[in-house]
Formats: C-alpha cells, sequence, structure tokens
C-alpha cells in the first residue's frame, strides 16, 4: 500500500505464474500491482543516492565500520520478521516451491550474517598499519560511491542481496531495481530499508529497464553496475556510460554449464545429480546444466535411468508437498522452450521421455532431448528452463572442445568413477570454466566459495569475502615515519 500512496502515474499489474480458470482457458492470476517510474523518477532517486553519498563525505560513507554493521543487523532483524510474507510472495510471483523459497529466504539471512562477520574480520586486517621502508601505511576499504543493483528473477531475494548488502555495508549508496517478475516480494522490507539506513542511502526503483535505466548510466553518476542478467544487457548498458572507464562492472551473466558423463561414471550418481542439476527449479538457474555430453557406451542406460528419474518428479503448485516441477514466471518461456524443441526434432532427434515439452499455460513438462548436435538451437542457446539436450561422444576431446569453443564457461560437472581420469580432465576443464564439480551437479553455494566464470559468464567474483573486496577499493593513508 505504502508503494502505491499518491502514485498517479503508470501502473504495472504483476501476473502469477500460477493460473485460474476462466471461461478461454487458463490464465495468469493478477496477484498486485506497483508503480512504473519514469526517468524523472529514476533521475530524483538517483540524485538522492549522490547526495546521501556526498563524494564520499556522506553520513554513510564516513560511518564507522561498527555503526554500519550495527545497521545491516537492525535491518536484518526487521526481515526475519517478515519471512512468511515474503516467502508466500515468492511463490506466487515467480512460482518457486515452498521449500525452495524457504531455503531462498534463510540463505539470503545467513549470507548476511557471514557478510557481517567477513567484514568484521576485513576490518580488523584492514586497519592494521604496516611500515616498510620508512613509510607507516593504514591500508584502508573504501566505498566507491553509487551503486546501480539489478539481480534475476530467479533469486529475486538471494542472489539480489548477495551485491546489494555488501555494496551497502561498505559505505556505498545504491539503487536498486527489483526485477520485473520479482518486485512485489520486496515490498514488506522497504520500510525496514527506510528506518534503518539514513535517508537516500538505499532507493528502490520500478519501471521498464528500457525507459529508467538508460538516463541513469547516461548521466555518468553511477560508479558501480552490479547486474546478475544477460551479458548482452549488461554490455548495453556500459556503452551508456559516458566514462565507462570509471565505471566499475560486477556481473553474473550468461551461462551453459554442461555434464561430462564419461564410460567409467556411475551412472545411478550421475543421473541423480543431472535431474537436480537440470531440473531444480525447472531449470531456471544460472548454475544449471543445460547440456549433458554422455559417453556413447553408457548413454543408452543413462538415458533410460534419465526417463524413470524425471518420471517420477512432482508437477503441481509451489505450496504443495514435496513438488518439484512448477509452473514458469516468464509469459514467454512455454512456447520459447517448445519452439527450441521443434528445432531439435526438425533436425533428427527425439524427445525421450513421456510428455516431453508437453505445455500448460504457464507450466512445461521436461524434455529429455537426444541425440543434440551443432545444428540445433539447444547445443549452445541457453534455454533456462526444463529442456535437457544430450550429446553423445565418443572421444573425450569432444566435450573439451565444446567448453574451448563455447562463449560460456561458468562451470562444468564431470562424472566418472577413475580417479586417474579425473585428475587428467582437471586442468584441461578447469582452465575453460571456473569450476569444476566431481561427480556432483553444478551450483553456487557454498557461498563461501568464488562464484564467477569465463568468458561472457561474469566480470568480477563473488562469495561473501570477495564481494565486501568487490564493492570497495583498497585505498592507503602513508605517513613517513
Ligand atoms: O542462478 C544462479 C544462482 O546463483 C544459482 O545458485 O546454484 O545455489 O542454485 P544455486
Amino acid at each position: 500500500d505504502g508503494v502505491m500512496k499518491n502514485w498517479h502515474g503508470d501502473v504495472h499489474t504483476v501476473l502469477s505464474p500460477i493460473c485460474v480458470k476462466t471461461p478461454t482457458g487458463l490464465e495468469r492470476r493478477v496477484i498486485g500491482s506497483y508503480p512504473l517510474c519514469g526517468p524523472d523518477e529514476a533521475m530524483e532517486s538517483l540524485n538522492a543516492a549522490v547526495a546521501a553519498y556526498a563524494d564520499g563525505r556522506g553520513e554513510w560513507p564516513t560511518m564507522s565500520v561498527a555503526e554500519r554493521i550495527a545497521c545491516v543487523e537492525k535491518f536484518t532483524g526487521r526481515m526475519i520478521a517478515k519471512k512468511q510474507e515474503v516467502v508466500k510472495l515468492i511463490m506466487w510471483e515467480i512460482g518457486k516451491s515452498y521449500a525452495d523459497s524457504v531455503k531462498e529466504f534463510d540463505r539470503t539471512v545467513e549470507y548476511i550474517h557471514a557478510t557481517i562477520d567477513a567484514l568484521k574480520n576485513l576490518d580488523r586486517k584492514s586497519s592494521s598499519f604496516a611500515i616498510e621502508q620508512g613509510i607507516i601505511g593504514q591500508i584502508r576499504r573504501s566505498p566507491l560511491g553509487v551503486v546501480l543493483c539489478m539481480g534475476p528473477f530467479n533469486y529475486p531475494l538471494n542472489e539480489t542481496f548477495t551485491t546489494l548488502i555488501p555494496a551497502l555495508i561498505m559505505g556505498n549508496t545504491l539503487l536498486f531495481k527489483p526485477p520485473k517478475h520479482g518486485t512485489l516480494l520486496h515490498f514488506p522490507l522497504l520500510e525496514a530499508f527506510r528506518d534503518c539506513f539514513p535517508a537516500g542511502v538505499v532507493n528502490t526503483i520500478y519501471g521498464r529497464g528500457n525507459q529508467i535505466i538508460a538516463p541513469l548510466m547516461e548521466s555518468g553518476k553511477i560508479n558501480v553496475l552490479t547486474l546478475i542478467g544477460s551479458s548482452k544487457v549488461a554490455n548495453q548498458l556500459k556503452k551508456m556510460h559516458p566514462k565507462v572507464n570509471r565505471l566499475r562492472a560486477i556481473l553474473g551473466l550468461d551461462a551453459k554449464n554442461a555434464a561430462i558423463i564419461t564410460e567409467k561414471a556411475d551412472i545411478d550418481l550421475a543421473v541423480k545429480e543431472c535431474v537436480l542439476g537440470s531440473l531444480s527449479f525447472n531449470g531456471q538457474r544460472c548454475t544449471a546444466i543445460k547440456i549433458i555430453y554422455v559417453h556413447s557406451s553408457v548413454a543408452a542406460a543413462f538415458l533410460e535411468k534419465m526417463t524413470t528419474a524425471v518420471g517420477q518428479l512432482k508437477s503441481g503448485m509451489p505450496w504443495e508437498k514435496d513438488v518439484f516441477l512448477t509452473p514458469l514466471p516468464e509469459p514467454q518461456k512455454p512456447g520459447y522452450l517448445q519452439s527450441c524443441v521443434a528445432d531439435a526434432v526438425a533436425h533428427g532427434a527425439k524427445v525421450i521421455n513421456p510428455f516431453g515439452g508437453a505445455a500448460n499455460a504457464s507450466f512445461v513438462y521436461p524434455a529429455i532431448v537426444y541425440p543434440v548436435n551443432e545444428k540445433m538451437k539447444l547445443y549452445r542457446e541457453e534455454q533456462f528452463g526444463p529442456v535437457i539436450p544430450v550429446v553423445p561422444f565418443d572421444d573425450i576431446e569432444t566435450p573439451i572442445r565444446y567448453l574451448i569453443e563455447a562463449d560460456h564457461g561458468q562451470q562444468v560437472a564431470v562424472f566418472s568413477n577413475d580417479a586417474a581420469e579425473l585428475a587428467s580432465l582437471i586442468d584441461p576443464l578447469v582452465n575453460q570454466v571456473s569450476r569444476v564439480n566431481i561427480n556432483c551437479q553444478c551450483q553456487r553455494g557454498p557461498d563461501i566459495f568464488p562464484f564467477t566464470g569465463r568468458k561472457d559468464s561474469a566480470e568480477a567474483t563473488l562469495s561473501v569475502f570477495d564481494a565486501l573486496r568487490a564493492f570497495s577499493i583498497r585505498s592507503l593513508v602513508a605517513t613517513k615515519q
């Protein structure tokens, strides 16, 4: 209610992936609305963030680390009190299961606590004095300025906060645009932002990205762009900045993670991990396994077991017990996924599992597509949904070459029970991607581990510690002895 109060401009109606029956069929249910800021309101928010930063002389950037931590702790307490409200909105807004929505919330709170602990350590180290060659140096961590922070729809709370919180706690001021699918769930927290931080430090903007982000970037007043999204958008935004060399970009971008199943793999384990890796939250994770290379000698066994495992997954509404497959928030996604499957079939692949690719309104049943080759869209495109392309190989050089030639370089999962084979693969793989998972699926966590990517998959590294470094500069006060 607070968000809409006194608003007379355009309004965005939020449609849930949860559908209702209407006389003409299933339709996405209306679950709320929010104001769509125009360029003027966005610039007002920018000016507020710039004023609060005040060239590094504002209350927030000059506050002691202990005081900033106290503000974030107060905020976290208020956030925890809103848990059920936020969890419910995650389910309704993006269709995430109740269990995963709770996990997303709890993981975010844990991330904030871990960030506070890490900062206490960093501060202890950073404020230590070093004496070298007659110079006493006090090394500090100083903020960077105004941060434009944009998170993704698939982890609208968690991934947003893994950049927003470190940026904030390091003394920067913020403009924060929630993802289009995943805005309402931030509303219960807005009051806490207002109450726990000085005015102008956290500014939330809503609106159509193409209308409000351009003027912000073109102003040249954004010091840090942080976005979890597509490399195409990130590049467009960076180019808008008049002095791009002065812009720090902290980006989590595209990924097409591969699983490689060698002839020496434990097939049951590979199937279990590949199902989780490809289909958790319906495959809508940047870390999802989005293509599977399987050795020809074990392909038939793998596909049969994979089909059985997928057939056992429960589909339904996010709040249903043990549900795994749920409706998709992006309205265009079912059609897009079906076009990818149709394209693969037109080029000679088959949908291996019963009902694979069947869609009903916002729901798409997972499709295992085999054999996929380079002529098909699914070979290179990041499908970001419940479609599993499987490619047979005879020579291990084939999947390695796939990774070398890819535009992405986030993660790979390799399955083998042969230690010597695994050892021989680690270097060729880890020099193509930023994380090699041995006999387990690809994933971001634990959040203390570095999270990044090569090529078009990322810029900068996130982790509890790395994010604190990314959103600050290591500065020095030097005094001659
Ligand atoms: O979408 C990208 C997320 O960071 C993935 O996190 O691997 O823990 O699901 P996750």
